[in-house]
C-alpha cells in the first residue's frame, strides 16, 4: 500500500482523525495536556508499560507517549487480540460502562480489552499487546506521512 499523507494542522487537542493505510484504520489523535499527564500514573496497570515487546512499537515510539511528538498519537486502530476495532472513549469521569478510575482511551467491543491514551493495553485483558504504532514521519509541523 502507498503511504498516506495527513494534514493535522486543524486537529485540536482532544480530537481524533482516522485515515486508511493498507486497509487498516490509523488513528491520529492530538492529546490534551491532561491526557498526557495521566499516562505515567497508569504504568502499573499496563501489561507492557514501556512497550518492550517486539513488533508493535518502533524505536522512535519507545517513550512514555509512544509517539514521535508527545501530543500526537499515531496508532493502528485494530485490537491485538482478534482484530476488532476498539471504540474511542476519551471522556473522563463517571460513565456506567467504564471503570470508575477510567482515564480515557479505547475499549474493544468484542472481548473487553482496554487501552490507554497511548494505545497501551491494560493488564489481565484478552489482548496481549499494545496497539501497533505504524511507520510514520513528519513532513512538516502539520503534515504526517504514514507508511
Ligand atoms: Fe479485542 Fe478480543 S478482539 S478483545
Amino acid at each position: 500500500g502507498a503511504p498516506v499523507e495527513v494534514d493535522i494542522g486543524d486537529l485540536a487537542p482532544g480530537q481524533m482523525r482516522t485515515v486508511e493505510w493498507r486497509g487498516k484504520p490509523v488513528w491520529i489523535i492530538r492529546r490534551t495536556d491532561e491526557q498526557l499527564a495521566a499516562l505515567k500514573g497508569l504504568d502499573s496497570q499496563m501489561a507492557d508499560p514501556a512497550s518492550e515487546r517486539p513488533g508493535y512499537t518502533p524505536e522512535y515510539a519507545k517513550n512514555e507517549y509512544r509517539s514521535r511528538k508527545p501530543d500526537v498519537l499515531v496508532t493502528v486502530g485494530i485490537c491485538t487480540h482478534l482484530g476488532c476495532s476498539p471504540t474511542p472513549r476519551f471522556a473522563m469521569g463517571a460513565q456506567p460502562s467504564l471503570p470508575s478510575d477510567w482515564a480515557g482511551g479505547f475499549i474493544c467491543p468484542c472481548h473487553g480489552s482496554t487501552f490507554d491514551m497511548a494505545g497501551r493495553v491494560y493488564k489481565n485483558k484478552p489482548a496481549p499487546d499494545n496497539l501497533e504504532v505504524p511507520p510514520y514521519q513528519y513532513l512538516s509541523d502539520t503534515r504526517i506521512i504514514v507508511g
